[in-house]
């Protein structure tokens, strides 16, 4: 084939060669070969196409002449007579891109000198590939860039030419753009990238492509280069919050500085148009004042203080705004959530005080409600008061109690309450409150007065000064003011048919019992009076107490002497017989004392006597009797002066005469004639006298009673006054025993009170003592046992006559 081309070629360039070196040019050679041949190829045999014989070219010095060219590409085989590629022929290196490439170089032969002109036509062939200028197009492309939009791309260069050369290229294939090929006025060919699809930077940032450029040869060469698109950010997106309401619970009373939520919007762009702040939307005053929000970081703090209880829930409004102001919105809400920071409140609704003592069980007192500001558990209240108070809660309707009684109240026990009331809620730690409610009860009039005894005794001397206090009453009543305010005074009645406001007088306020008039014990020892104490209470309550009033005695009487009549009469002579033995009884001084006791012991004394030593007086018996044998030159007539006193201090006494006749017959005795009865003198007398023929009678009723009676039961005799001597009872003083007045029964009885009452008082005290000591002193009459019979006999029915006709005197 190289052959055939060179036949060819060679005539060509034969010719051409011919016409501009014909003058040295014996005949021109022209080869074409293709670059890059090995050495020793055999690019055509000169001797053949000189028609030369081989054999002469060593002996003609043939040899190839290149001009003054360091490199001999091609050389000659003498032997063979070939032409033959000497060094690598490169035609990209011998001349670029231009489209023909010819070396050439002479063939010179001695002997005779000879010139040939050999031309090689270097062939390309495609041993290049397309290489781009970079390694890589770096592009930056706005994300705004529009459909349709070019961007030119570097050429490919392939040194080879002609069909050899870049003959197209090809995109990798991806999502935005497509390539345009276009030929330039030189025949080559560049690319544009054309955007088809728009790019976003927030999708993808960059995009790389490989670009390969590919030449004609066969076989074909190719080039790449990437292509790097760094895609440029245009402010096309808003901020966006990671969430689309941020609702938050915060803790009321939180501390200042609290960071209660943090916002968050991101704004895909790049740069300043990414970069968000944030500011609050229209948001309230409050809100503002509460909150603060940090432009760059989002934060939320609290900066004021928050309150459940004022404000549970808070919104705002929070814009996002990137640099080149684009702007979007979110909504916080904040909940604030309750804490137990509210103690419960405790609120008296009403209240009855004071509250009567008298209320009924389970009164209701007062309404009390309580409220806790807090919500859920922490307002759940409990409510309780004391336990030493007569006074419980009771739950009424929602958060109101009930303040009601559990006892019945004692206003005189206790008077005063502090009901303390605790509300504790329900919360963690719980909070609680106390109110102390001061309750007074009020007085009823329910305690009537008392008094401190049970009944009261008084004891007055008598012949008290009239008006003397007598004794002091006191009742107490525990109720309040007016209720317990006493009156005193004494209960109408009588003494003895008096009535004893004649005796007894009362202070109304103070309780002390005066005496209004003097009291005689003679007259009455004792009597009783009601006292009643009465408060103010409407109705008013009362009680009563019994005083009891002794009257105490005084001496304040004298002996009053029964016999012998205390006229001092001569009439009253008591006869003593002649043959009175000594020791004999011969007369008696009767005596009584209205008082009692030592104020009535009477003792018997004779002060004066005819004949002193004749005759001696029992110092208590008032007995007289004879101290020796009377004898006949005894005095016919004796008198004695005998005093009697009693026992009271200071002392009182009385005199008497006591006459004697010492005589057997009353006829004897002349001056028993002369004596007269000076009757108006002496009512006495004529008492006597008609005291007599009654006692007489009575007497002799008497005798024959007590004879039937002795009869019939058998004679027992009663010495119950052994010793006594007979009183005529006519003698006794008319205020002895008139205390009732005379004439019934009731005196009777009377009588013997009035004789017991006094104990060992009166005159059986008397006779006792005298019996005492007539015994005591030894001076026993020596009797036989008839008169001693006798006597008691006698002795026991004038006593039972005194004691019956006592009640006639
Ligand atoms: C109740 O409280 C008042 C005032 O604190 C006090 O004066 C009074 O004595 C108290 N009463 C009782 C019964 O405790
Ligand atoms: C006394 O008691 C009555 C009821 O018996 C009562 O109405 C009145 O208020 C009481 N007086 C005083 C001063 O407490
Ligand atoms: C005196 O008190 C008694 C009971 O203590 C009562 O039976 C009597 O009626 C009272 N008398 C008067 C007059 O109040």
């Amino acid at each position: 084939m190289i052959d055939k081309r060179f036949s060819v070629n060679s005539l060509t360039c034969c010719w051409l060669l011919f016409i501009l070196y014909l003058p040295a040019c014996f005949g021109d050679l022209s080869y074409s070969v293709p670059e890059e041949m090995k050495r020793e190829s055999v690019i055509g045999n000169i001797a053949k196409d000189l028609g030369l014989d081989i054999k002469h070219l060593s002996s003609r010095k043939a040899r190839v002449d290149t001009k003054g060219s360091r490199r001999r590409y091609c050389d000659i085989n003498l032997n063979s007579g070939d032409l033959i590629v000497s060094e690598r022929i490169d035609r990209e290196a011998l001349c670029g891109q231009k489209a023909s490439c010819v070396l050439n170089s002479d063939l010179v032969l001695a002997n005779p000198l000879e010139l040939h002109r050999i031309s090689l036509h270097i062939q390309d062939i495609n041993d290049n590939s397309p290489v781009f200028g970079n390694d890589i197009i770096t592009l930056e492309i706005g994300e705004s860039a529009s459909k349709g939009a070019r961007f030119l791309l570097d050429e490919a260069h392939d040194a080879d030419i002609g069909q050899n050369a870049v003959q197209s290229y090809t995109l990798q294939r991806n999502n935005h753009f497509v390539l345009a090929v276009h030929t330039n006025p030189d025949g080559g060919k560049y690319s544009e990238l054309v955007l088809e699809k728009e790019l976003d930077r927030e999708e993808q940032q960059a995009v790389t492509l490989l670009l390969t450029a590919a030449d004609g040869g066969t076989p074909q060469k190719t080039g790449t280069v990437v292509i790097h698109i760094t895609v440029l950010d245009a402010n096309d997106n808003i901020p966006v919050f990671s969430q689309a309401v941020y609702k938050v619970s915060l803790p009321e009373n939180a501390p200042l500085g609290t960071i209660v939520v943090t916002v968050s919007a991101t704004d895909a762009d790049e740069g300043a148009n990414g970069e968000v702040t944030y500011a609050f939307g229209r948001a309230s005053d409050e809100v503002n004042k509460l909150f603060s929000l940090d432009r760059k970081k989002g934060e939320i703090t609290l900066n004021g203080l928050v309150d459940f209880e004022e404000e549970t829930n808070y919104e705002m409004r929070v814009q996002a705004k990137d640099g080149a102001g684009l702007a979007s919105h979110t909504k916080v809400i904040i909940e604030i959530t309750d804490v137990n920071d509210n103690a419960p409140e405790i609120f008296i609704e009403s209240l009855r005080n004071p509250i009567s003592e008298n209320v009924q069980l389970g009164t209701e007192v007062g309404i009390i409600n309580v409220q806790d500001k807090d919500s859920q558990g922490n307002r759940q209240v409990r409510c309780s008061i004391q336990q030493n108070v007569p006074f419980k809660l009771l739950p009424s309707i929602k958060d109101y109690f009930s303040l009601v009684t559990t006892e019945e109240l004692d206003r005189e026990i206790v008077s005063d309450y502090n009901i303390t009331i605790t509300a504790s809620d329900e919360g963690t730690p719980s909070l609680s409150s106390t109110k102390t409610v001061q309750l007074s009860v009020s007085d009823v009039n329910d305690n009537p007065p008392a008094f401190d005894e049970q009944s009261y005794n008084a004891y007055v001397t008598e012949n008290n000064k009239p008006g003397s206090s007598v004794v002091s009453v006191k009742a107490k009543d525990p109720d309040w003011r007016q209720n317990g305010t006493i009156f005193y005074s004494i209960l109408s009645g009588d003494v003895s048919g008096v009535p004893v406001s004649s005796f007894l007088s009362i202070n109304g306020d103070t309780g002390v019992i005066h005496a209004v008039r003097s009291f005689d014990y003679e007259q009455f020892r004792s009597f009783k009076a009601q006292v009643v104490a009465r408060d103010n209470g409407s109705p008013p309550l009362s009680s009563n107490v019994t005083v009891s009033v002794f009257i105490t005695d005084e001496n304040d009487n004298s002996p009053q002497i029964l016999y012998p009549a205390p006229l001092g009469n001569s009439m009253m002579t008591e006869m003593v017989p002649k043959a009175a033995h000594a020791g004999s009884l011969v007369s008696k001084v009767i005596s009584v004392d209205a008082d009692s006791g030592q104020n009535a012991w009477l003792s018997y004394q004779i002060l004066k006597s005819t004949d002193p030593g004749l005759f001696t007086i029992g110092l208590h018996s008032g007995e007289i009797r004879a101290q020796r044998d009377i004898s006949e030159s005894d005095t016919m007539k004796q008198n004695l002066i005998v005093s009697v006193a009693d026992n009271g201090r200071p002392s009182l006494s009385t005199t008497c005469t006591v006459y004697l006749l010492v005589s057997d017959n009353l006829a004897e005795v002349p001056e028993l004639k002369d004596m007269n009865y000076e009757e108006d003198k002496s009512k006495l007398t004529s008492y006597l006298i008609i005291a007599l023929v009654s006692v007489s009678t009575f007497f002799l009723t008497f005798i024959i009673l007590i004879v039937s009676v002795m009869f019939c039961r058998r004679r027992k005799p009663r010495l119950l006054f052994d010793g006594a001597v007979a009183i005529p009872s006519a003698y006794f003083p008319p205020n002895y025993a008139d205390v009732e007045g005379a004439g019934t029964l009731r005196s009777s009885y009377n009588y013997d009170t009035y004789l017991t009452t006094g104990s060992r008082t009166s005159d059986f005290k008397f006779l006792s003592s005298y019996n005492d000591a007539t015994i005591s002193s030894g001076q026993t009459l020596k009797r036989s046992p008839n008169e001693t019979k006798a006597e008691t006999d006698f002795i026991e029915a004038e006593s039972t006559c005194a004691t019956l006709v006592n009640p006639f005197s």
